[in-house]
């Protein structure tokens, strides 16, 4: 538990770098929490932004990604968890509940550990990544597969919360937004100003909405001068906001965000609206492209996450982008959570003999 109002540490050979507290500290004041409310935290936040040489180049803006995949979890749910399982805790909740595509219940499971609590997850059996699957269950969790889709699961723990003592901590708990408004302030602070177009992936659609709902009270507060546009991403099989109904039957290789019937529609229909932006499709193939391209400058996110950059090459290839605008993508969650895809696009190591030489050769160094 982290002493509230606690100084920042500032000894050290380096002389005063300031060391991040998590999110809760380092916006306490624009939190829901007093002097005395127990903080849960794994020190989320404080993500790189990391400018795409690359992409900057190709677009002819400068283009930042938001490395969310930085978190202690491996993805932007952190955010959101350290506030939802705080207040949880200081209510005295003893179990927490979520429905997940893979990366809620990893962050679940992890901030319920650490506050000693019970965590119970429903996922639709066989589509979500492995390391997430791992995650949640050397956290502790009680993971129950179910025969059904993310719309499903979140379906029945809604009822568990309705009719059981117990917490439901998917992004429809209003404290899960409150925490993910940190990465739209986060990129404020980074940049100096307001990006003029923000980029990200939209599932459930929390955190478009929780985004939003950042920028704006920075403008309200006068910390930025301007709102960005928001530029919203659905996979193709996957996208009812776009569709305008409910997908039944959600296909995508971006598991992360294969959602038919997101909970937080009508708010990113209003980020989208408000800030005179869109949300919109892309392919499979095309999150693909950007998954690989992102991988060769260095920077391993997962697929879902990738939709953020293939919608801005979209909007790049149909002359939407001005030059010299500052774009933000948000890269959601970390690759190494779905190592599969990334093997399987791949040329096979060969195996040798322990032999300098032959490496030289096959290294092309010889
Ligand atoms: N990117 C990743 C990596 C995600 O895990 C999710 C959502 C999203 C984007 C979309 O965010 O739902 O706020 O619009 N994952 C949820 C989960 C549904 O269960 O982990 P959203």
């Amino acid at each position: 538990m982290t002493a509230p109002d606690a100084a920042p540490v500032t000894s050290g050979a380096n002389g005063g770098a300031h060391v991040w507290r998590g999110i809760i500290e380092e916006y306490r004041h624009r939190m829901p929490v007093t002097a005395s409310t127990p903080i849960v935290t794994l020190r989320e936040g404080g993500t790189p932004l990391i400018v795409s040489d690359q992409l900057s180049e190709l677009t002819g803006c400068e283009v930042h990604l938001k490395f969310d995949g930085a978190n202690p979890t491996g993805s932007f749910k952190d955010r959101g968890m350290t506030m939802a399982i705080t207040k949880a805790h200081e209510a005295g909740a003893k179990a927490v509940i979520c429905a997940s595509t893979g990366n809620t219940s990893a962050a679940a499971a992890a901030y319920a550990g650490k506050a000693g609590m019970v965590c119970g997850v429903i996922v639709p059996s066989g589509k979500i990544a492995l390391g997430k699957l791992a995650q949640a269950l050397v956290h502790g969790a009680r993971v129950i597969q179910i025969e059904g889709n993310f719309d499903q699961a979140l379906d029945m723990c809604r009822q568990l919360d309705e009719r059981y003592p117990v917490t439901l901590v998917n992004s429809v708990n209003p404290y899960r937004i409150d925490g993910q408004r940190s990465a739209a302030w986060e990129i404020c602070d980074q940049l100096g100003r307001a990006p003029d177009v923000h980029s990200m992936p939209v599932g459930n659609a929390g955190n478009i909405t929780a985004y939003w709902r950042g920028f704006n009270e920075y403008l309200d507060d006068k910390i930025i001068d301007r709102l960005p546009v928001m530029r919203g991403w659905q996979a193709a099989g996957s996208a009812p906001i776009v569709d305008g109904r409910i997908i039944e039957k959600p296909e995508t290789i971006a598991t992360a965000i294969r959602i038919g019937n997101p909970a937080s529609w009508k708010q990113a229909e209003e980020a989208r609206d408000q800030s005179g932006g869109s949300i919109r499709k892309v392919t499979d193939r095309e999150i693909l492209s950007a998954y690989r391209l992102l991988a060769k400058q260095g920077v391993f996110c997962e697929l879902a996450s990738a939709s953020s950059v293939a919608g801005l090459l979209k909007l790049h290839e149909e002359n939407l982008l001005e030059k010299g605008m500052v774009v933000t993508c948000t890269l959601t969650g970390h690759g190494l959570k779905d190592p599969e895809w990334a093997i399987s696009g791949a040329a096979k190591p060969v195996t040798i003999k322990p032999d300098a030489d032959i490496a030289a050769e096959l290294l092309d160094l010889a």
